[in-house]
């Protein structure tokens, strides 16, 4: 499902077939919040917190049901986009019930295809979202390409154990990983030889999470 030794991102290729996630998050939809609430927090929360810190105008691609929005202050106007409406659907109703008045729009569309100006946002987050992309590196340079100058790109992310019980673990996952959705066995180099290839793009923080270090924050920032 992945391409992830491919270089980095083309805006002239033809979009990354994303008809699995489509099809994989309409089924997810309506028990995603009962499964990820509790173990993808520690994630957002990280990621929330780095984001409040920046402030400005915040993209959070791949918001899903929503379930980051509450933790952004009111210093972040905030954009949501995803590309399986039925999990907007959910993020919608969260921000009426919660009165969440910093939430601008909530859209749907591509990761890989950013339908945003260059330089308009101050921060783009994107909690859980790459390792499930056809093509992390394009979906990686839109987020650049839509952030300002001085502005920072934040991910929160499985990065997959190099060895150990772990690593065994994730191999065994990927079995059934087009179920989930992702790829259990994404890999740092993704990332890191993405950030090799961009010379506008400096990495800030790269943080492991509990539970069991199997999630990273990933801060890093445009020149
Ligand atoms: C693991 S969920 C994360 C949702 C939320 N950020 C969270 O922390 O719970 C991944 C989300 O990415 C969305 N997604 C998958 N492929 C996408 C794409 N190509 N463009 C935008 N969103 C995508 C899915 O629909 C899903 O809502």
């Amino acid at each position: 499902m992945s391409s992830h030794n491919e270089p980095a991102g083309n805006p002239s290729k033809p979009s990354p077939d994303t008809s699995h996630a489509l099809s994989a998050y309409a089924r997810w939809a309506g028990m995603y919040d009962a499964v990820f609430t509790r173990i993808l927090r520690r994630g957002r929360m990280a990621l929330a917190e780095a984001a409040n810190a920046i402030g400005g105008k915040c993209l959070n691609v791949g918001v899903g049901t929503g379930l980051e929005l509450p933790m952004f202050a009111p210093n972040l106007r905030v954009t949501g986009v995803d590309l399986s409406e039925p999990m907007l659907e959910i993020a919608r109703k969260r921000v009426a019930e919660l009165g969440l008045t910093n939430v601008d729009d909530l859209l749907v569309m591509d990761a890989h295809e950013l339908d945003f100006p260059d330089a308009s946002f101050d921060v783009v987050v994107a909690p859980y979202l790459v390792t499930i992309l056809p093509d992390p590196h394009r979906s990686l340079d839109e987020m650049v390409r839509v952030v300002k100058p001085g502005g920072h790109i934040i991910l929160a992310n499985h990065i997959a154990a190099e060895s150990g019980p772990v690593a065994w673990a994730e191999s065994a996952l990927a079995k059934i990983g087009p179920g989930l959705g992702w790829d259990p066995r994404f890999p740092w180099s993704v990332i890191g030889d993405w950030l090799e290839q961009r010379n506008d793009v400096t990495l800030v923080e790269r943080r492991t999470l509990p539970p069991l270090g199997l999630f990273a924050l990933i801060h890093m920032q445009k020149r």
